[in-house]
């Protein structure tokens, strides 16, 4: 999704700037941009990877000690070089035609009353060069400048309806970059002497540049000048808003032995699982009970004494694990749960219960439609709120009552793989708390599932060594336009996230079923060109499942099937069976995900696609 670099300083920022945006570009994005003073406005702008742009602002000799800096991920206008940001006023403003442009802009987010300020615009003769959104903030902030770019800013998001992060500057005033942020993150980089600051959408496009960072909160308008920053609050007082040391994510930024980052956070995802369960430290059990210091938080026992039910929202994948932990929490938990797409959540007349805890999980904690839909939950009046996140300064975190903090590290790869699993395991501990705090665990159960949280990173480990063996099964993906996945009870989750990574890393349509629905109509799909992929652990519904196997070898489909060591499936003519070193009882959607992760990911290797960046989709979704 789009990202904002700037700067306030008194030597070239332009190398800074471009750095930034290239610690960004694993968010996704279609076009890129800087444009920095110079005497006046100047810029560079292309649909090309950053890595241009900076050949680009090389030979051009783009120089300035004040700039601002944008990765673009479209929503209005397509992406080409007219509609990357960063915008000027007057549109047409660059030298060349004659038009010098006095207001610079970048945005991240979406106005949504940008045709009404659009047609007053250029009632006023403002000329559009651009179909985006983003330039009409550039004219407004223009049309209502004074000599003074701060007040200019403050009156232009008055007038602003929808969700904005931007970064402002002005010709008439060298030294000086304006921000504000409204439903899209923006933190403020102090700088080393103090006498340069920075802002950016995310605290990474500053890593090794500074780690003392502010974020921003909503409404929030930054002043920053050479030697001296502030922040005003949405009522427009000074806030005091703390400095914070961040650790810089360089270190993340560096593949190693991996092609991808996409394979790289596949292989960490035992590290990733064990420093969740450090973290959250509810591996010790004392930590469930009733001590101010819950792993979720104070006062978490008492809320999940309390509640009678929960409600889980989040998107895409994250939504895929708030379904696999509806079973746990029902099934072991006995807690009533429903789980919900967020963008439909917000928008549908539902019937709020005040005991509910809700629920959003998110690895970036900064997702539109899940914060949405939780400020919404909030309106109807359900106070009990937690969220399993990946990023502990995140909107997500900041906003609901409790907390279980997964601890992936930074995932740069578009496809969600280590977030995924973490918080499948922060979903599993939250079933235990609220299993115990409703006196639903004996002490037996509970020392069972703990030891057996305790044993994950070994057996993900065991589970990453079938790697060879998925490759084999890829070389037969590769050259396929469908496929289906089938999973019962638990598994069924799983089969839509192995859909889902498929279909987005490799560009092969593929669908998941619960594998009873089958004969409800997918089976018409089924012939030899369509591969069918079971996830098949050994539990209840192990014979169930044989008997949906059976429909589709009937028809000529051709199965792959994760079988665990003792299921009694034999590869044979049309089956390909892949055994699964160990039964994980109900943990087991934590070991059966990994294969399918790294089928999508070897699949997509063999096409050819770009694997962390598909086409057309961002990393952390921060517009509606
Ligand atoms: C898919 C994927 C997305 C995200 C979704 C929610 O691989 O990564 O479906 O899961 O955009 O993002 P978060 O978890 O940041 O709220």
């Amino acid at each position: 999704m789009c990202g904002i670099v700037a700067a306030v300083a008194n030597r070239n920022i332009v190398p800074l700037l471009v750095q930034g945006l290239q610690r960004l570009e694993y968010r996704g994005y279609d076009s890129c941009g800087v444009a920095v003073h110079n005497g006046g406005l100047r810029r560079a702008r292309s649909t090309a990877r950053v890595a241009e742009l900076l050949q680009q602002v090389s030979t051009e000799h783009l120089e300035g000690t004040t700039g601002i800096a944008h990765t673009r991920w479209a929503t209005h206008g397509a992406p080409a070089v007219h509609n990357a940001h960063p915008h000027f006023s007057h549109g047409s403003g660059d030298e060349a035609e004659g038009r010098p442009g006095r207001i610079a802009l970048v945005h991240n987010g979406i106005i949504e009353n940008h045709e009404e300020l659009r047609n007053r615009l250029k009632a006023k003769g403002y000329a559009f060069a651009s179909q985006t959104d983003t330039e009409v903030i550039a004219h407004l902030v223009d049309s209502l400048y004074e000599g003074d770019l701060f007040e200019a800013v403050q009156s232009a998001i008055a007038r602003l309806h929808g969700a904005y992060a931007i970064a402002v500057f002005c010709r008439d005033e060298p030294h000086r970059v304006v921000g504000a942020r409204a439903g899209s993150p923006l933190v403020l980089g102090v700088g080393a002497e103090g006498s340069e600051h920075y802002l950016a959408s995310d605290a990474m496009a500053l890593a090794g540049v500074t780690d003392q960072i502010v974020y921003l909160e909503e409404g929030d308008l930054v002043d920053l000048q050479l030697g001296r920053y502030w922040v005003v609050d949405r009522q427009g007082d000074r806030a005091d808003r703390p400095v914070r040391t961040v650790q810089a994510h360089s270190g993340a930024a560096e593949l190693g032995p991996y092609r991808h980052y996409m394979q790289k956070e596949i292989f960490e995802q035992p590290r990733a699982i064990a420093d969740t369960l450090d973290g959250i430290q509810a591996v010790v059990p004392e930590l469930f009970e009733a001590s101010g210091n819950h792993p979720a938080g104070e006062g978490a026992h008492h809320v999940f004494k309390q509640i009678e039910s929960v409600l889980i929202l989040a998107c895409g994948t994250s939504y895929y694990s708030g379904c696999t932990a509806k079973y746990w929490l029902e099934g072991i938990a006995k807690v009533p749960t429903q789980v919900e797409i967020a963008s439909e959540y917000r928008y549908r007349e539902s019937v709020p219960n005040p005991h509910t805890l809700v629920v959003t999980i998110s690895q970036s904690g900064e997702t539109a439609d899940t914060l949405a839909a939780l400020r919404h939950a909030q309106s109807l009046g359900m106070r009990h709120t937690l969220t399993v996140c990946n990023v502990a300064s995140s909107a997500m975190v900041r906003e609901t009552r409790l907390a279980y903090l997964t601890r992936a590290g930074v995932e740069i790869g578009v496809a969600s793989t280590k977030a995924f699993t973490t918080q499948l395991a922060g979903l599993f501990l939250l079933t235990l708390a609220l299993a115990q705090a409703k006196g639903r665990l004996t002490e037996s159960q509970e020392a069972a599932h703990l030891k057996a949280m305790r044993h994950l990173p070994a057996a993900l480990s065991a589970v990453l060594a079938l790697e060879p063996q998925i490759i084999s099964w890829a070389d037969d993906f590769a050259g396929k336009q469908n496929a289906l996945f089938l999973g019962r009870g638990l598994h069924y989750p799983i089969a839509l996230e192995g859909a889902l990574k498929l279909k987005e890393i490799t560009y092969i349509h593929a669908e998941a079923y619960a594998a009873g629905e089958l004969k409800h109509g997918p089976l018409a799909l089924v012939t030899s060109e369509m591969p069918v992929v079971t996830v098949a652990p050994h539990d209840a519904l192990l014979e169930k499942l044989k008997s949906n196997m059976q429909e589709v070898r009937a028809r000529g489909g051709v199965l792959y099937v994760l079988a665990d060591a003792d299921s009694r499936i034999e590869s044979e003519d049309g089956i390909h069976v892949i055994r699964m070193p160990e039964h994980y009882g109900p943990l087991s959607p934590l070991l059966h995900v990994v294969p399918l992760q790294l089928l999508a990911y070897h699949t997509a290797v063999a096409r050819g696609t770009d694997v962390d960046k598909p086409r057309n989709l961002a990393k952390s979704v921060t517009v509606e």
